[in-house]
């Protein structure tokens, strides 16, 4: 039996836990013809979510398209992501030639990844100015095939570092004009991605709805992670399953990954101590990982990690008794300290109605440092 606690974004419905309301949400929005922001922490389950939703409009024929853009560095690394995913979706010789005539001017080169069989898109620029022109054109042929679109730009806020500076704007105006083709944006940097779509000043302002991903619900995970093992023959004890929640403080990652290597790791009877043995080992293996690191940041900022990971949350990163308790120095090194850590995202800062609060980033990294 597979293993039923995959590690991909996505694989099946049945291996994807819950979502039911956020997938409702968004696709209400896109089918209505609004945008939608998703925005979370890092391995929330927002790229998952993506793919989940994909499966939903594909039933109401919607074209998805998704573009993953985390490793363009501007214009050009953009257009050549897009116009990949935008192959990779039309299934069709005929539009993929239309698609090509299209941007005849730049020179698109096709040829196919020898390993993975994918489709890679080469251009040739001579003007700097046929980039814009290019980015115009691949949203015009798209909305000139007269279906309803969704395209996803996974890791949006990378366009912020594009070297060309008005790619927002430019973006933005090209986007509104599009009645047929509508847009996931999607991000985990959070405050660069409400800084794009929800300050006044920017040229994303208003543009789209922001859905907030949140933690799964512990009933619902709690339900799911008994039921997945059932299926595949093997009991979880409840104190198993509550241990594996509150251990990996619901991280989806994290939970996803212990699951899957306790699943690895188990017989057909699961019991709190074999989860205990699980973790134990994982912490063992990526322990290694955690020593490298060290020597990527500063002392201070090392010990400052651990403090937090011995509080496992904290909402006065600068109170006098927390800085004592840990010998840290005083507010204003704190603070240095704090912003240093949450820019490295080695600290994860989350708000709610009470206001802002902190923890070390990496849920095994944190469990490992507790022990220091
Ligand atoms: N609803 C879910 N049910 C089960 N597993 C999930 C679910 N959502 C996410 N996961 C698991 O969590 C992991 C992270 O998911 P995903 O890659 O979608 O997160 P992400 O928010 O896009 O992360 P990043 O910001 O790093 O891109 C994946 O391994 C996936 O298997
Ligand atoms: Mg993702």
């Amino acid at each position: 039996m597979e293993n039923p606690f995959s590690l991909e974004p996505y694989t099946t419905k049945e291996n994807f836990c819950d979502r039911e309301q956020e997938l409702k949400d968004i696709v209400s929005f896109l089918t209505n013809g609004s945008n939608i922001t998703l925005i979370s922490p890092r391995r929330y389950g927002k790229t998952g979510l993506i793919f989940r939703t994909f499966e939903e409009l594909r039933k109401q024929h919607y074209t998805c398209i998704y573009a993953d853009i985390f490793s363009a560095q501007n214009l050009d690394g953009f257009l050549k992501i897009l116009s990949e995913a935008i192959i990779n979706s039309l299934k069709e010789d005929s539009l993929i030639k239309n698609f090509f005539i299209a941007l005849k001017n730049v020179r698109p080169l096709l040829s196919y990844d020898p390993i993975s069989g994918i489709p890679q898109i080469s251009f040739t620029f001579q003007l700097d100015g046929q980039k814009t022109l290019t980015l115009k054109s691949i949203f015009d042929f798209l909305e000139k095939q007269r279906k309803h679109i969704i395209l996803a730009i996974d890791e949006f806020q990378q366009i912020r570092d594009f070297k060309e500076t008005n790619i927002e704007a430019l973006l933005r105006t090209y986007i509104q004009q599009l009645h047929h083709v509508k847009f996931i944006f999607c991000g985990s940097k959070k405050h660069l991605m409400t800084d794009m779509f929800t300050n006044a000043k920017k040229p994303f302002y208003e543009s789209s709805r922001t859905c907030y991903i949140d933690r799964i619900d512990s009933k619902k995970y709690g339900v799911f992670i008994k039921k997945s093992f059932k299926k595949a023959g093997k009991v979880i004890d409840d104190e198993a399953v509550e241990f594996i929640l509150e251990w990996t403080k619901r991280h989806t990652y994290y939970t996803q990954f212990v699951c899957n290597r306790v699943f690895a790791e188990s017989s057909n009877k699961i019991t709190l101590d074999t989860a205990k043995r699980v973790v134990t080992s994982i912490l063992r293996i990526e322990a290694a990982n955690f020593i490298e690191r060290r020597n990527l940041i500063t002392d201070k900022q090392w010990r400052y990690l651990i403090a937090v990971a011995k509080e496992g949350s904290i909402s006065q990163p600068t109170a006098s008794a927390f800085l004592m308790k840990y010998n840290i120095g005083n507010s204003a090194s704190a603070l240095k300290l704090l912003k240093a850590l949450v820019e490295k995202e080695l600290l994860l800062e989350q708000s709610d109605l009470n206001g802002k609060s902190y923890s070390v980033y990496n849920v095994f990294m944190s469990r490992w440092m507790e022990s220091l």
